[in-house]
């Protein structure tokens, strides 16, 4: 884990909601993973604010993209940035995803910003697969033409119908299974946690391997103040199922399909 002063080569708009940030990060970028995030102090907002957490969207040549959507103080702040500006971040944090085995279609399952860690994973994958992109909107789906531009098929689905299929994403995932019920497959998704619930249940019921990032609002990042804890699960040997709890940022984000307790959510 780096923490370093870094500047910012471009903040561009994607789209009306959304920007992509580039940064000359040298010593981030040569040990990040797909699934992996930084931990940056928004400038000008006040002493004290808590740093705010963005999945790394492409690590490469020494630049490192974020790609991060306009929700309140932090990033509104964020989208004032020009390039020159410094940003303080530390990373890469957090365990990310299992690169995708070349024995099984890669099926990566986003929600909104959640394709942008996905992103980067496709990058490193040596195999194509699926991406399964939703979103409320045309407006919250995002780089789907750089996921076509490397080969992977795609499927879009809005809640409103204004891209792609209408409808849960999960509704397009469970009709690819259903044309592929003999195809080796594992999932790999982040997004808003009842999607990443729902994967996590199909998971269980194809018998298939997931891979889940979870999105908390954080402190620290680094483990030390159990501002994002998650409660989890185990089976004993003699079969009892056990719950403990786990920190997003340091044991996750990305946790096994299987492990992760949901509470209020199916399953
Ligand atoms: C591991 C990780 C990776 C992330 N990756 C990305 C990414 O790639 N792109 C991106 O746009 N965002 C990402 N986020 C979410 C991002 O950190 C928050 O949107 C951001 O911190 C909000 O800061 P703000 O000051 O603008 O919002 P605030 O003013 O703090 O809050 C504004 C609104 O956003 C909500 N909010 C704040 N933090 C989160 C959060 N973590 N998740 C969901 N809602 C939140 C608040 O509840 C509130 O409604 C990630 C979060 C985590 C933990
Ligand atoms: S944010 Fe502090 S322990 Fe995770």
């Amino acid at each position: 884990m780096q923490l370093s002063d870094t500047p910012i080569l471009s903040n561009e708009p994607v789209g009306p909601d959304y920007r992509m940030m580039t940064l000359q990060a040298p010593a981030i970028v040569a040990s990040a993973q797909p699934g992996q995030f930084i931990h940056l102090r928004v400038p000008n907002l006040e002493a004290g604010a808590l740093r705010r957490p963005f999945s790394i969207c492409d690590a490469a040549d020494g630049r490192l993209d974020i790609l991060y959507k306009q929700v309140g103080r932090g990033t509104s702040a964020m989208a004032q940035l020009k390039p020159g500006d410094v940003l303080n971040i530390m990373g890469p944090l957090g365990h990310g995803f299992p690169i995708p085995s070349p024995a099984a279609v890669p099926l990566l399952v986003a929600g909104g910003f959640g394709v942008a860690p996905l992103l980067f994973l496709a990058k490193r994958s040596p195999v194509k697969g699926v991406l399964f992109v939703g979103g409320r909107t045309a407006r919250d789906v995002l780089l789907v033409a750089d996921f076509e531009a490397r080969g992977w098929e795609t499927r879009v689905c809005t809640d409103d119908g204004s891209l792609g299929t209408r409808g849960f994403v999960t509704a397009a995932l469970d009709a690819w299974q259903s044309e592929h019920p003999a195809t080796s497959a594992e999932m790999f998704s982040c997004g808003p946690e009842p999607l990443l619930a729902a994967v996590d249940r199909r998971a269980g019921l194809w018998g298939m391997k997931a891979w889940l990032s979870q999105d908390r609002r954080m402190g620290c990042g680094a483990g030390a103040c159990l501002g994002c804890i998650q409660k989890m699960k185990r089976t004993t040997e003699t079969g009892e199922i056990q719950t403990y709890y786990a920190r997003v940022c340091k044991d996750g984000p990305v946790f096994a399909s299987g492990t992760i307790f949901w509470e209020g959510l199916k399953p």
